[in-house]
């Protein structure tokens, strides 16, 4: 079997000191004894909540190769039978393999950042380059200090496509991780008011978000999203940088990578794009007007990155959506079946307004009804309330014909719908539930939105438990 890593590459990427005797090498990095799979390497990295170091036994007994701890704690490991690499600091160890994960490859990498749709153009880019070449990316939102070194660690020498998704909650947080991936193309794929809480505005937001171009290799590319009120901020911000190229996707203009026609369809949307210069037809698997932006900024990215373009667009036809990210279900009721969305994960003020236009775009059966389940978006700070009041005017622009709310937070929205709209507040979730379920019926489109710590995808459970998944959903 070859190996991820072998032992001596990773002692001289991080200058460690073995204890006892290495293993030739390992198949893979874990920080998290709960999915590690044997054969890999532990780093005993220090969480929020736990040391790793508590778990050494737990890595062990999972079978663990080897473990990399800190100098500081390994007298209370001492006794333990297992190969170790002893580091002054687990993180920077594993920034370290990262760094020499990345040395190692000849891979085209690219770096995905935005306020919504990181991890839905991070898999969609997975998928379409899958079909050109071997493909890296980051698990699911592995985005911050340890997700993206984490990632790089994990990056095998000979993929073609490395894609890392970065994210953040504070200005000064991109910087240091941009530059261990060191992208040849930095995406920016939208700016929004996610984590408003921390920031004074979206200039600032935005601000933070460019310091994506600062890891950017010479001669690379910046991807901005065109119809982004704040493209100039960005590409002033890349272009300050030093970033060789800067484009634009969307649907404006002057977008290099322009999206010419939208067509929405049932469970897909039908796109035309220009590409360069290059005109291509394409169906894109996951429905919605954002998905369709999405896979613009795929369509450009591959086309940087070199990739055949035909087969790239091929590919775009088989994406999905994620759970709690716009999936759908068909489920069926007592007279036919209903489409239940599941947009559960998270929510900020755009993917909210990206959900609601989904919602609308989605065909009813005869007597069905669009209902959107929405509850509070978080972290939105001293802005929250406007911000809630606000998806009033976005919902009045759609059919959709019932709103039920919960969360402190959507009382606001509750009392800025018009007093003849069919809304229904309830404070909690479990009240909310309830009412959904005894409401929904044959016809219906159903769409769950709010941010997780809200908990809506109990709802989305609790539907899928109550009414049964269709066979051959069309
Ligand atoms: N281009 C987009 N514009 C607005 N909302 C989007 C876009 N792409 C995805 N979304 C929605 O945003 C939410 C979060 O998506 P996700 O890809 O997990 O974002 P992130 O990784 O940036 O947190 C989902 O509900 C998704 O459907
Ligand atoms: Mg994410």
């Amino acid at each position: 079997m070859s190996h991820l890593w072998t032992s001596e590459a990773l002692v001289a990427a991080m200058d460690g000191r073995p204890v006892g005797r290495l293993p030739e090498g390992v198949s893979g990095i874990s920080i998290d004894t709960r999915t590690l799979r044997p054969g890999e390497a532990f780093f005993a990295i220090r969480g929020d909540k736990f040391d790793g170091h508590d778990f050494a036994t737990a890595a062990m007994a999972a079978g663990a190769e080897l473990l990399v701890v800190s100098e500081a704690r390994l007298p209370s490991l001492g006794r333990m039978a297992m190969p170790m690499i002893v580091v002054p600091d687990v993180l920077a160890a594993l920034e370290q393999t990262g760094a020499a994960a990345r040395a190692r490859t000849r891979a085209k990498v690219i770096a995905v950042t935005g306020s919504a749709g990181k991890t839905t153009t991070k898999e969609a880019m997975r998928h379409v380059l899958s079909s050109v070449g071997k493909v890296h990316a980051s698990d699911k939102s592995f985005n911050n200090h340890w997700g993206v070194p984490l990632t790089l660690a994990r990056m095998p020498e000979d993929c073609d496509y490395a894609i890392f998704e970065i994210g953040m909650n504070h200005p000064g947080e991109i910087r240091p991780l941009v530059k261990l991936v060191r992208p040849h193309i930095a995406v920016v794929t939208l700016i929004a008011a996610a984590h408003l809480g921390h920031f004074k505005s979206l200039d600032e937001i935005a601000r933070a978000k460019a310091e994506i171009f600062e890891g950017v290799e010479p001669g690379g590319h910046a991807l901005i999203n065109r119809d982004d009120p704040r493209f100039k901020l960005l590409d002033k911000a890349a272009r300050a940088a030093g970033v060789a190229h800067v484009w634009g996707f969307g649907e404006n203009n002057r977008a290099q990578f322009r999206l010419m026609k939208y067509k929405p369809q049932p469970d897909s949307s039908a796109i035309a794009a220009r590409i360069d210069g290059q005109d291509i037809c394409a169906k894109v698997g996951a429905p919605g007007r954002h998905m369709a932006q999405n896979a613009l900024a795929v369509l450009g990215a591959a086309h940087l990155a070199g990739a055949d373009l035909a087969k790239v667009a091929l590919a775009l036809s088989g994406i999905e959506a994620e759970r709690g990210r716009g999936r759908r279900h068909t489920l069926v009721a007592s007279a036919g079946t209903f489409t239940l969305i599941d947009e559960s994960y998270n929510a900020n003020p755009a993917s909210m307004k990206a959900a609601i236009e989904l919602l609308d775009a989605t065909p009813v059966g005869p007597g069905g009804r669009r209902i959107a389940v929405l509850g509070d978006m978080l972290e939105l700070g001293s802005h929250s309330a406007r911000l809630h009041g606000a998806l009033a005017e976005i919902i009045a622009q759609t059919n959709t014909d019932m709103v039920f709310l919960a969360g402190p937070e959507m009382k606001t929205l509750a009392e800025a719908l018009p007093v003849d709209f069919h809304a229904e507040y309830r404070p909690g979730v479990e009240e909310l539930q309830a009412l959904v379920l005894k409401t929904v019926r044959a016809g219906d489109a159903v769409m769950v939105k709010s941010s997780n710590g809200i908990g809506f995808s109990r709802i989305v459970d609790a539907l899928a438990k109550a009414f049964p998944a269709a066979r051959n959903a069309a």
